[in-house]
Parts: C-alpha cells; sequence; structure tokens
C-alpha cells in the first residue's frame, strides 16, 4: 500500500477507502518540550475504535499529570479503541492490559500495530463488557481506565456490571473514566449509586487541560474516578 506524507506529518495512507493516518501526541509539562509523544494510527473511515476520540486526549492528560500513581501499577483499559490513555500509562512505567469487544477484530489488530509502532509491550485481550470467559477472572488491575465508554445508554449496565466484577476483584482499585456530559443530567451519580460505587473525583476537562489542547477541544468533557462503596471513606481520608 502506498503512502503520502502530508504537511502536518500525518502519514496518509494511498488507498482512500482505508483513510488511513498517523497521529503524534506530545506529552509534557511545557507545550514546546515534551517528556515523549505516542503515535497513533487511525482510520478516518471508522465511526469507533479506529478514531482519537476527544475523551482520550483528556484522560491521556490526565494520565501524565497523576504520572507518580501509574509508575509500576497494573492498568486496563476498557473499549480503549486506538488505547491513547494506555499508551501514555506503558511510557510511564505502568503494566497494561489494552482491550476492547472481543468481536472487532479491526481494533484488535490496530492496538498490536500501534503498540508495534511506540516500542511498547502491552498485552492485548479482547473483553466485552457484560461477558464473562475465563481470561476476565485472572484480570486485578490497580487502574481501570475507560475513555469515552458511557455513549450508547444501551450498554451502561454491562459496562458497569465489568466494571464493578473487576472493582471487587482487586481491592482498593479505582476506575478513571472521561465522557462527554451531553445531557446535564446526573449521569455518574445515577449509575454509581445503582452498582454500589461511589464517586470519589469530578472534574470538568478544562480544570486541568494546558491551554494548547484545550483550545482543540468542544464539548462538556468530565472525569471520574469511581470505587467501590466500601471502600470511599477509606480514599477520601
Ligand atoms: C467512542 S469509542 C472510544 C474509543 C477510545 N477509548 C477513545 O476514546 O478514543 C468506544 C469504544 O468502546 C468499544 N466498545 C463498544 N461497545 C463495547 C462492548 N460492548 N465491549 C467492549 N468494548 C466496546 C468500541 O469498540 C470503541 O473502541
Amino acid at each position: 500500500m502506498e503512502t503520502e506524507v502530508n504537511n502536518s506529518g500525518a502519514e496518509k495512507s494511498g488507498d482512500t477507502s482505508a483513510m488511513t493516518t498517523i497521529s503524534r501526541h506530545n506529552f509534557g509539562d511545557a507545550a514546546d518540550e515534551p517528556a515523549f509523544s505516542v503515535s497513533i494510527i487511525e482510520n478516518m473511515k471508522e465511526e469507533y475504535g479506529l478514531f482519537v476520540w476527544p475523551c482520550s486526549v483528556v484522560l491521556a492528560e490526565y494520565v501524565w499529570q497523576q504520572r507518580s500513581r501509574f509508575f509500576q501499577a497494573s492498568v486496563l483499559e476498557l473499549g480503549a479503541g486506538t488505547c491513547l490513555p494506555g499508551l501514555v500509562a506503558a511510557k510511564l512505567g505502568a503494566d497494561v492490559t489494552l482491550t476492547d469487544d472481543a468481536g472487532r477484530s479491526e481494533v484488535l489488530d490496530n492496538m498490536r500495530r500501534v503498540c508495534h509502532l511506540n516500542e511498547l509491550k502491552c498485552k492485548i485481550l479482547g473483553l466485552t463488557w457484560g461477558v464473562w470467559d475465563e481470561s476476565m477472572f485472572s484480570l486485578s488491575p490497580t487502574i481501570i481506565l475507560g475513555a469515552d465508554v458511557l455513549y450508547d445508554n444501551s450498554a451502561f449496565d454491562n459496562l458497569f456490571a465489568t466494571v464493578t466484577f473487576l472493582l471487587q476483584n482487586s481491592p482498593g482499585s479505582v476506575f478513571i473514566t472521561t465522557y462527554h456530559n451531553r445531557s446535564g443530567h446526573r449521569l455518574i451519580e445515577f449509575l454509581t449509586v445503582k452498582w454500589g460505587l461511589k464517586c470519589v473525583k469530578l472534574l470538568d476537562s478544562f480544570s486541568f487541560m494546558p491551554s494548547h489542547k484545550a483550545s482543540a477541544l468542544s464539548g462538556n468533557l468530565q472525569l471520574a474516578e469511581i470505587v467501590l462503596n466500601s471502600e470511599a471513606a477509606e480514599t477520601l481520608r
């Protein structure tokens, strides 16, 4: 397949039906001096899973800013798609498992390519929310990540069943998620109460995104940290 390089440095596939590009994402305390960058292979024709969604940019930046929590942590990303937050965690020294819908082999294949491109060794696993296959029982991540996984209300219960199972399987673990607060109602409050969980941190993305990244974002993007309700008192202390 032919590849061309456009002015922004992104590569564009010669096969227009595939529309493959490579985007580069920098992380550092100063915009002009990145500590490292992560390259992502995207397919602009696809709707989900092969495109870096804004929630993923926000969660990846939060992982960078909270980097001391990620060194040697066991991290699992749900609905990872192009995996930007998980790859940043891997860059910071976490042991990372990247997961997405077990039925979406094109997304899982792209995850392998992206890990290879960034020379990162992450485990790749098909994990469909609400499905308990054998591999689920050996997972005990200390940090669970999920960017833009709250977009289809018919999937909320399956997603939260999986999240609750993982939190129970690894005492002291936390689920960190970013989502579009589209309706303005209390979605996180509703879901956490329903599943015996508790939100211990709720941030507006603009409160921590650096201005050069925030200017490219639109909409009401929020970040929530969620734990088992029984552990909430401990976490807040
Ligand atoms: C909106 S995309 C977000 C992708 C990526 N996290 C990001 O923010 O760029 C939602 C992701 O969830 C995955 N997904 C959707 N339903 C799923 C399910 N039932 N089980 C596992 N993953 C699922 C999709 O394949 C897709 O990668």
